[in-house]
């Protein structure tokens, strides 16, 4: 797919970012990687740009400031870089019950996880008609299916993207632009979310995949149009199991979850 064009990819210094910059530098798609201040996203630049023969700009910007997220319009287009995919897959994650954790941490979450994908599409959306076929691809989360203890803000900010991409897949189907929301289950991704995977009873640890299969399996569908990704047998069994069992059932299990999460001290304020 060797292109003039590029793909940008919000948080892509480490975790699912990371994995899927590898999964599209595979594919030969030129990068622009944007990643906060001071976290080393040049290594990954270079490795990319040494293995896969590709162009790769790397930028960082703190997503959660407007300004922040002008300037790297401006840049984009002082550069004359021209985008064809967008992929909005930084995000905060969960922390903790809801009355320990701070309102500050909350806020943030807010911005980075609705705030900023929002207001990247919309400055982007020109340059993305431009150049269609084009795609915006969205990292939601299963979360955005169940109601969880502790994932209260993330889950909610979620659900938030997993509507806007299903309304905007149809609103800017007539301009060939066609946005994807691809919805993991949990991923070992950073040692936090790696210690609290190993927290999990055995039900939900199933459904636990690497960044890496989860990056392979969302380019594919990805590239493939596909609107809505579930990666993996398991998450997709616990979403029509979700259908079924009765409302009471679920939050049983998930009550069960979040005791769990406590007995394990992981609530950090
Ligand atoms: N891990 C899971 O189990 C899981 C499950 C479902 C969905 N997801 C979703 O997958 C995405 C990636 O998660 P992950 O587990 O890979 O998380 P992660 O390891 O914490 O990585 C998050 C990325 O977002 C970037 N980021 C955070 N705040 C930012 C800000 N203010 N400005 C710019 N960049 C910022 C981080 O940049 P720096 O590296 O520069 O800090 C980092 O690259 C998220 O949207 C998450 O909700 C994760």
């Amino acid at each position: 797919m060797k292109t003039n064009y590029f793909t940008l990819i919000t948080g892509a210094s480490q975790g699912f970012g990371k994995a899927l910059a590898i999964e599209c530098a595979k594919r030969e798609m030129n990068l622009f990687l944007i990643d906060l201040p001071g976290t080393g996203l040049n290594n990954l630049q270079e490795f990319l740009k040494q293995n896969f023969g590709i162009k790769v700009y790397s930028f960082s910007i703190d997503l959660s400031s407007t300004e922040d997220c002008k300037e790297l319009v401006k840049f984009i287009h002082h550069q004359k870089i021209e985008l064809k995919y967008l992929i909005n897959n930084a995000g905060v994650l969960s922390k903790g019950f809801f009355h320990e954790v701070d309102l500050k941490y909350y806020l943030k979450q807010i911005e980075v996880n609705i705030c900023a994908p929002t207001l990247l599409i919309k400055l982007f959306y020109d340059q993305l008609k431009r150049n269609a076929p084009s795609g915006i691809l969205n990292v939601s989360s299963m979360a955005s299916y169940f109601s969880l203890p502790t994932k209260q803000v993330y889950g909610a900010t979620k659900a938030y993207l997993y509507s806007l991409s299903r309304s905007l897949n149809l609103e800017f189907k007539s301009e060939d632009i066609w946005v994807s929301i691809v919805c993991p289950g949990g991923m070992n991704t950073n040692p936090y979310m790696c210690y609290k995977n190993r927290t999990m009873g055995w039900f939900a640890k199933l459904s636990i995949m690497d960044p890496e299969e989860v990056a392979a399996i969302t380019m594919d569908a990805f590239l493939e149009r596909k609107e809505v990704i579930i990666p993996g047998t398991v998450n997709k069994f616990y979403l029509a199991l979700g259908k079924l069992i009765p409302q009471s059932v679920r939050d049983s299990i998930t009550t069960k979850e979040m005791n769990r999460f406590r007995a394990a001290g992981l609530s950090v304020g």
